[in-house]
């Protein structure tokens, strides 16, 4: 098994905030998986959805993951909200769930002086009502797919990531 730790969980919750604290703490190095399949398709997230659909976006995501298995070991991977689906998630390394309820992140991302942008990326979050069903829907999944959950609504990225480092020490 690769000696990796992932951070899981729903769109803007700030993995990747969580993901640099943690590396920086920790004296690792971090990607992110949205990061590695734009790098590898030369092409945006939200293109790659508008033009070959979520599927084939969930093809990239397990080549990802392959690829993670076989060349990156003792890395921080900020992970794409449904990347906990590829088939060896396990085997990439300890899996930690970063948890807030859909109303905090929401309010969080409304905050955030890229507010936009931020939501524009994310093709899963144009439509509310579909966003909140998808997070009903997850919950369970992320909480089945971790080695650990970690509350993080209302608090800072450091704190969160010594939380983890603390945690996984145990
Ligand atoms: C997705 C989450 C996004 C990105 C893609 C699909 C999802 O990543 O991978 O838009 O299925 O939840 P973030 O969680 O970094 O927003």
């Amino acid at each position: 098994m690769a000696d990796n730790i992932l951070l899981i969980g729903f769109m803007g919750v700030g993995k990747g905030r969580a993901a640099r604290a943690l590396a920086g703490l920790t004296g690792r190095f971090t990607v992110d998986t949205d990061d590695l399949i734009e790098s590898m398709t030369k092409t945006r997230i939200r293109q790659i959805f508008a033009e070959q659909g979520e599927a084939h976006f969930r093809q990239l995501e397990q080549q990802a993951a392959d690829w993670l298995e076989y060349h990156v070991s003792g890395t921080v991977v900020s992970a794409g909200g449904g990347f906990f689906m590829v088939k060896n998630l396990r085997r990439l390394g300890q899996v930690v769930y970063l948890h807030s309820p859909l109303d905090g992140i929401l309010e969080a991302m409304r905050r955030h002086p890229n507010a936009e942008a931020k939501m524009k990326k994310r093709p899963l979050l144009q439509d509310l009502d579909r966003a909140e069903t998808l997070f009903t829907e997850r919950l369970p999944l992320y909480r089945q797919a971790a080695d650990i959950e970690i509350a993080v609504q209302g608090r800072e990225s450091e704190e969160i990531a010594a939380d983890i480092a603390a945690r996984l020490r145990r």
